[in-house]
């Protein structure tokens, strides 16, 4: 017999084995998909899930009465449609009132409005509010009936959206179906957005093939939504984060009894929606001002754009009394954070020469702040970019800067009607650091120095990038050491690092002794170091570090991955036929095999094989959410040591997390670590952990 479980609604069923069979593995993927896409702590590795999939998949197939729109199998393959069909919201979805002063009067200014709305005095207590992201992506109604996803529609004007159900159940946070007891009808409210990383992999995508991109990710992400063809949303990564409710029917007997927002926000997590670990209830004012400022603050490091906070009030009994005013609640505010797009002059167009010899041009801008910095340069990505976007010299550009990504020029403000455009800057066809011939091959979109290391504006990125915190790491190795070193010819390649002795460092201008010795000391330790470390500073093309862990993985040795075939080389998950063709590219060119030899002459070191792997691992099926900034450890060296130990690092707090290590100004983390009762170590426990 098939049991009841979390995410059954179907009663026990015809003793017909395969039928049982597809209800079991349809129980069981909806709730591994929960734990991959939600919780973000897969549950089994993604081949086990994939094996379950096709056996659904094929039982299916074998009975096509058997199929249900809630089935993990059906959430992509809907028919491309014509026109988007327009349906209207039980219940209105509203806006919100904006506070646009970035500063604390905004929360100030709110709590006054409600204190005064409720006739409170001074001597009453503060009022309890909630306060949460406010995500920059497009709202989203998402209906359920009986506990299937049966409807999910825009906003469009708050009372009629589009039905965009077959895209949005491509995206894999989206519960198809809900767990037994949830009330008949109920409307889940909230953002469907594109994390950054998704943003970016999405756009360098477009550019490699030359197609459109977008211009930051709410635009991508509402691009998707309002595909046409399902097929198409599908591969346009979007997430989703519930906020709210729309119509909620209860069942007859009853059902959830909701007091308070944040009670409502935690039961919608328990039915599996995504909802922000960094929602929050504040004690009146001061703590709504804390909470801007301490998300203002960790703004450029969270995975997706936001453009302010909301504050909601928690009591829903007040939220009633507090009611709406035209078409925004009282009770619920948004305050704003400094914008992420700035409108400049473009004052010139400069050619800068990456590692790989990528000429890439960069505006150079009349400096503004963006942000939350102030940006004086902005990438162009590369010649056919800026021409898409009709960029010229002395335009004025619209500018984007959001988290750690490089400032990029998105697109131009036009003056008046679509006139043709004359562009007035051109590829320089000589390399403007060593003079090379800049070439391009037909099927790429990047213009490329020919030069080679010959070239010493590679020379100096080849460098820095060996020698970087995430490589093999030379502390105190900057760019202006490395420039002078590359330019005053003391160092032709990278071996010629470890040949720096004293007095050639302490010769340079303005090289003090000790600074001297200190790259000594720190050339010195960088020669221990791991095998994935030294594979993603050697910069072969298209080898991040997360490829040059798997390589290290799956062949061990150094020796190995320099001699495995192309064919050898795809067995490695993460390599494809183009990241499989630049390695052995990489090693077949014997001036590389050449500094690899000589580093290794130079004492560069690393364990290799079993004795990589040989080491206990204390923290294995361990998750670890690091926050705040740890005494001595950087978050990397951390990271290091806890997946070393067969540990996982994760972004977000939950049950599933075992450890928080905390440092100084550890944030909202640590709060929801001590809510949800996990164990925080501080630097010393997670030393300790590690013994
Ligand atoms: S609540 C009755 N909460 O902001 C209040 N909205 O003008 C309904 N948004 O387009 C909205 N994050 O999509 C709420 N945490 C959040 C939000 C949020 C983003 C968006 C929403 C709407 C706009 C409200």
């Amino acid at each position: 017999m098939a049991t009841l479980d979390l995410f059954s609604l179907e009663p026990a069923q015809p003793a017909n084995p395969a039928k049982l069979r597809l209800l079991a593995l349809r129980d069981q993927l909806h709730h591994l998909g929960h734990a991959y896409y939600v919780l973000d702590a897969p549950l089994v590795p993604d081949a086990e899930y994939d094996r379950l999939f096709q056996e659904l998949q094929a039982l299916e197939a074998a009975h096509p009465e058997w199929v249900t729109a809630d089935s993990p199998t059906q959430r992509v393959g809907g028919q491309a449609l014509d026109v988007f069909v327009s349906v209207r919201h039980a219940v209105p979805m509203l806006s919100i009132r904006t506070e646009t002063d970035t500063e604390s009067t905004g929360a100030e200014a709110f709590d006054a409005r409600v204190r005064k709305e409720l006739e409170l005095t001074p001597a009453d207590p503060p009022v309890e509010y909630v306060a949460e992201l406010k995500f920059d992506g497009l709202a989203m109604s998402l209906r359920y009936e009986n506990g299937v996803l049966v409807q999910a529609a825009t906003r469009g004007d708050g009372e009629y959206g589009e039905d965009v159900t077959q895209n949005i159940r491509t995206i894999g946070q989206i519960p198809l179906k809900l767990p037994a007891g949830v009330p008949p009808v109920l409307e889940v409210r909230g953002e469907v957005y594109m994390r950054r990383d998704d943003f970016e992999a999405l756009n360098e995508k477009q550019r490699d093939k030359g197609g459109k991109t977008f211009v930051n990710p709410r635009n991508a992400a509402a691009g998707a939504v309002r595909q046409l063809d399902p097929g198409i949303a599908a591969q346009r990564p979007l997430s989703f984060f519930a906020y709210g409710l729309g119509e909620v029917v209860m069942a007859e007997q009853g059902g959830p009894a909701f007091s308070t927002h944040y009670g409502m926000l935690q039961t919608l997590k328990s039915w599996g929606f995504p909802v922000s670990a960094l929602v929050d209830t504040a004690q009146g004012a001061p703590e709504l001002i804390a909470y801007h400022q301490r998300i203002g603050a960790s703004r450029d490091q969270l995975p997706f754009d936001i453009d302010g906070v909301v504050y909601k009030v928690n009591s829903l009994a007040l939220q009633q009394r507090l009611g709406f005013v035209t078409r925004e609640p009282r009770w619920a505010v948004a305050h704003k954070y400094p914008a992420q797009e700035q409108v400049t002059r473009v004052l010139g167009i400069d050619v800068q020469v990456g590692r790989t010899g990528k000429l890439t041009p960069v505006a150079r801008l009349d400096p503004v702040f963006v942000g939350g910095t102030t940006v004086s340069n902005a990438t162009l990505h590369n010649l056919f970019e800026l021409r898409r976007k009709r960029v010229r010299v002395g335009d004025s550009a619209i500018v984007r800067r959001a988290g750690d990504v490089i400032p990029e020029v998105v697109g131009i403000v036009s003056s008046g009607p679509r006139t043709s455009y004359v562009p007035n800057f051109r590829m320089p066809r000589a390399c403007p650091i060593c003079g090379s011939t800049v070439v391009r091959e037909k099927t790429e979109m990047n213009h490329r120095c020919s030069g080679g290391l010959f070239c010493s504006a590679q020379r100096k990125q080849a460098i820095l990038h060996f020698a970087q915190r995430r490589a093999v790491e030379v502390e105190g190795l900057g760019d202006k050491l490395v420039e002078q070193l590359v330019d005053t010819n003391v160092i032709r390649t990278l071996p010629d690092l470890y040949r720096l002795g004293l007095t050639a460092l302490a010769s340079l201008d303005r090289m003090a002794d000790k600074s001297a010795q200190n790259i000594v000391d720190a050339l010195e330790k960088s020669k221990q170091t791991t095998l994935p470390r030294f594979l993603f500073g050697l910069g072969i093309r298209h080898v991040g570090e997360a490829t040059a862990k798997e390589l290290a993985r799956h062949f061990g040795t150094l020796d190995a991955i320099m001699d495995a075939s192309e064919e050898a080389l795809l067995g490695v998950s993460d390599v494809g036929p183009i990241v499989a063709k630049a390695i052995r590219t990489f090693f077949d060119q014997p001036h590389n095999r050449e500094v690899v030899e000589q580093l290794r002459a130079c004492g560069v070191t690393w364990p290799e094989g079993a004795a990589a792997d040989a080491g206990p691992k204390p923290l294995a099926g361990k998750t670890l959410v690091l926050t705040g900034t740890l005494p001595t450890l950087g978050r990397d060296a951390a990271k290091d040591l806890i997946e070393a130990a067969g540990g996982k690092v994760s972004g977000s707090v939950s049950k599933k997390t075992h450890y928080v290590v905390a440092g100084t100004e550890a944030g909202s983390k640590l709060d929801k670590a001590r809510e949800l009762g996990v164990a925080v170590l501080d630097e010393a426990g997670l030393l300790e952990l590690l013994k």
